[in-house]
């Protein structure tokens, strides 16, 4: 059950938007893209109108991330101007028009790409592409030293053959220099570097006989969604997952069934980890034996006796070393604030996220979700209803404010 030993992919967990638009270097942002997946990142790309003449929207169908998005108005997300930028760890626009470039430095939003732009606070990169007469003219000039001011990274351009048989400054970076730009800019914001993060995810399962168990609605994607943003951010990360759900080769994965085998794996990895989240719907209670064969009708209503599991949570409370960060969830129905204070106590956990599971959008299986981060020095912090990335990132916030001082 050891987790895999794979070298985290330098991009592992990193949402990343590429911004393609107009120019005739369109058509090597495929390359670029694909080198930004081969380093483990997910890449969401966006067209601008004028790209799609340079370049068909089906060759992203088929190789991005996700399906590309070419306008504010075919997504049927219900804030498709803002939801993509809130979401990405790093916005890259290659090739990027001189028209992207004025637009971002006044802050114009008429097209998908340029609202992203504006409703982001993720890094920007921005890989300009055109003749040369364009990038030497002083509006251009002013333009890229006004977002070069505002922290925006530019790439190039390079100088070389244009399109036309011109030759001058102004042709696209290479695609390397470009995706390697991109590495270091995230690198500068891993806050979690060094650091092993250990997170359990989804519902465990009892086994009453070979074919049936007891089971939960967790889906295991808050828990994945944190080990994606602490992998993001740098972290060691070891998830520990009762999901099907995918993960990436950066992220060591263990793979369980029951409760039993939950508590086995997050006990062998909790001592080596520096904050430790424990964010699976783990069973109370499971059979007390399970059936060898198939439970028939013919046989009778089976009766059957259940018995309490390890409380995990309980368990690493106790074994917790100095310094380490014990973060608990507690999905709820009721008395939410409550319960989750008199778990913070009982379990000797540093934070507990607690989340009402009965409002709307909120906990299992939804994309999104509401919580309140409860802190053992009684400091409360509220993430309002927003993506299970948003709140990964917000718990490991959170954690990382108290690493060191917890006891
Ligand atoms: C064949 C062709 C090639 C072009 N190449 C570039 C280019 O490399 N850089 C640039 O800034 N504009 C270039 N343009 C002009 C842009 O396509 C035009 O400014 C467009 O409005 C940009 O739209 P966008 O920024 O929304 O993609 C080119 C236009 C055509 C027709």
């Amino acid at each position: 059950m050891a987790p895999s030993t794979d070298a985290p992919a330098p991009l592992a967990g990193r949402r990343i938007v590429l911004g393609v638009t107009g120019g005739i270097a369109a058509y090597k942002s495929v390359e670029i893209m694909r080198r930004l997946q081969d380093l483990g990142a997910h890449v969401s790309p966006i067209l601008t109108e004028s790209a799609t003449k340079m370049i068909g929207v089906k060759t992203f169908e088929a190789l991005a991330s996700e399906p590309p998005k070419t306008s504010l108005y075919s997504d049927s997300h219900p804030s498709p101007h803002t939801y993509l930028g809130q979401n990405a760890d790093l916005i890259l626009v290659a090739p990027a028009t001189a028209r992207i470039l004025s637009d971002l430095r006044t802050g114009r939003s008429d097209d998908l790409l340029s609202a992203t732009l504006l409703a982001t606070e993720a890094p920007v990169v921005v890989a300009p592409a055109m003749h040369t007469e364009m990038w030497n003219h002083p509006a251009t000039t002013e333009n890229v030293s006004v977002l070069r001011s505002r922290g925006v990274t530019v790439v190039g351009p390079a100088v070389g053959r244009l399109a036309g048989g011109d030759e001058g400054p102004g042709r696209l970076s290479e695609p390397e220099t470009i995706v390697v730009a991109v590495v270091q800019r995230l690198a500068s914001d891993a806050d979690l570097a060094g650091l092993k993060v250990l997170i359990s995810a989804g519902g465990t399962r009892e086994a009453l006989d070979p074919v049936r168990y007891l089971g939960n609605r967790s889906t295991g994607k808050q828990g994945h969604a944190l080990a994606e943003a602490a992998a993001a951010r740098g972290a060691e990360v070891v998830l520990i997952t009762a999901s099907p759900l995918a993960s990436h080769s950066g992220i060591g994965r263990i793979n369980v069934v029951s409760a039993a085998e939950m508590a086995t794996a997050v006990k062998a990895e909790a001592a080596t980890s520096d904050i430790v989240i424990m964010a699976a719907a783990v069973a109370d209670f499971r059979p007390v034996s399970v059936a060898e064969k198939k439970l028939k009708k013919a046989d009778g209503t089976p009766q059957i006796t259940l018995e309490r599991t390890e409380d995990i949570l309980a368990a690493l409370g106790q074994s917790k070393r100095s310094g380490q960060v014990l973060v608990g969830f507690a999905a709820e129905t009721n008395d939410v604030s409550a319960n989750a204070k008199a778990k913070l106590e009982k379990k000797n956990a540093d934070l507990i996220v607690a989340n009402d599971v009965s409002a709307p959008g909120v906990g299992f299986g939804h994309e999104t979700n509401a919580v309140t981060i409860h802190a053992a020095d009684g400091s409360q912090t509220q993430v309002a209803l927003s993506e299970k990335s948003q709140i990964a990132h917000a718990v490991l916030d959170a954690a990382l404010a108290r690493l060191g001082s917890s006891t």
